[in-house]
């Protein structure tokens, strides 16, 4: 199988009971949930109420229904930002966003709809935070937020974000692809608005998933519009939630890997998962920045990043070292942009990009030596 280390693009390997939670969904149950009454079409309905329950339960969401799945973190944020937006409305956001972010607001920019103002940042991703402040104006309706850089690793102030966004009436859009599932994430505690996430990387379930929760004071525009099993008669679509958001047959295969994902995640405990992720990101820290011409890029400090670390070697473009690393020696990490400019225009890397390298819960140190002996092999054969 080699050594995946590309855990911040999708996570891989997936606990065993996500694949059998699919394929049994597909094999034993198979039924369109929200649709029938039949036996299986309600076994359907349970597991993606379960699946909704699970995740409330990770993000200390009171009220279940406020979670909509959707295909994957973009159709999140897609759906938060033209749901809430509206002509002559002002955006800030971090400088770190995801092309997930960037593109949709860049898209509203050129229709002419909102203006976007950007917040400052340190070189290693660190939030000038009274420059997000100072980017406020009357007409800001949203600060959009990327938990965590999934270039530079970096993890954004959260906490004081969400409190200074609500003395000043703003809500907040969390970008949390890179940090549901690896970082404790409590939407009551910061009483987020919109919570984008993506269920393929940290949740741990199967590609195809993800969702939204929609906070009660959020008024959101549905952006797609379908059947959704119920209110059938009626033209509009219904009021009630998730059934506003969720239209047309669920991806109820992905939602039952999904569901075994979370659950797998609530036995190991999100705690012990945070440990084991910060052990592998000091261990890949110490071992990378011994390889010669190194330059690594983010916090060096464990304890305000996730386990996602960019680099450049002044001896080697980064694709080619991901090309040999996977040729020669089994080690799959990312070279490029990875849909983020803004954060390469940020380290200086626009131009290069960079090497990704993403341990995820199943890597060991071991993995790290690996990459790391595998570098120091590559430099003497390319000096
Ligand atoms: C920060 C961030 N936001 C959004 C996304 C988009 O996630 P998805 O591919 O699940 O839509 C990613 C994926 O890499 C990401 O890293």
């Amino acid at each position: 199988m080699g050594i995946y280390l590309d855990n911040a693009a999708t996570s891989y390997p997936k606990p065993e009971a996500v694949y059998e939670a699919a394929d049994r969904f597909s094999r034993e149950i198979g039924a369109s949930s929200g649709r029938g009454a039949y036996r299986n079409a309600l076994r359907a309905d349970g597991i993606i109420y379960e699946a909704r329950a699970s995740l409330a339960e990770l993000f200390n969401v009171p009220d279940a229904a406020r979670i909509v799945f959707t295909s994957c973190a973009t159709e999140s944020i897609n759906l938060a930002l033209f749901g809430t937006l509206s002509a002559g409305d002002h955006v800030v956001c971090t400088g770190i966003e995801h092309n997930a972010v960037w593109r949709p607001l860049k898209a509203l920019e050129r229709q002419g709809d909102i203006r976007i103002s950007i917040a400052d940042h340190l070189h290693d991703g660190t939030l000038v935070l009274e420059s997000l402040w100072e980017a406020v104006q009357e007409e800001t309706r949203l600060i959009v937020v990327n938990h965590a850089s999934n270039v530079l690793g970096t993890l954004m102030p959260v906490e004081d974000i969400a409190r200074g966004a609500q003395r000043r009436g703003i809500p907040v859009l969390l970008d949390a692809a890179q940090t549901a599932g690896l970082h404790p994430i409590d939407v009551k505690a910061l009483e987020i608005d919109l919570l984008a996430f993506t269920g393929h990387k940290s949740l741990l379930g199967p590609q195809g998933t993800g969702g939204l929760y929609i906070g009660e004071d959020v008024s959101l525009r549905p952006v797609r519009y379908g059947g959704t099993g119920s209110e059938s008669a009626r033209e509009d679509l219904p009021d009630v939630l998730p059934d506003r958001f969720e239209v047309g047959t669920a991806n109820a295969p992905g939602i039952a890997g999904l569901l075994a994902g979370v659950q797998y995640i609530l036995e190991r405990g999100l705690e012990a998962i945070v440990e084991k992720e910060r052990r592998l990101t000091l261990h890949a820290l110490q071992r990378l920045q011994d390889v010669n011409g190194v330059e690594l890029y983010g916090p060096q400090d464990a304890d305000r990043r996730v386990p996602v670390i960019s680099l450049n070697v002044d001896w080697a473009r980064a694709e080619e070292l991901a090309f040999v690393l996977d040729d020669e020696y089994g080690i799959m990490v990312r070279a490029g942009l990875h849909c983020a400019p803004t954060s390469h225009r940020l380290m200086g890397t626009l131009n290069r990009g960079a090497l990704r390298v993403s341990p995820g819960c199943f890597n060991e140190e071991s993995d790290i030596d690996a990459l790391a002996n595998a570098l120091g092999e590559i430099e003497a054969k390319f000096r």
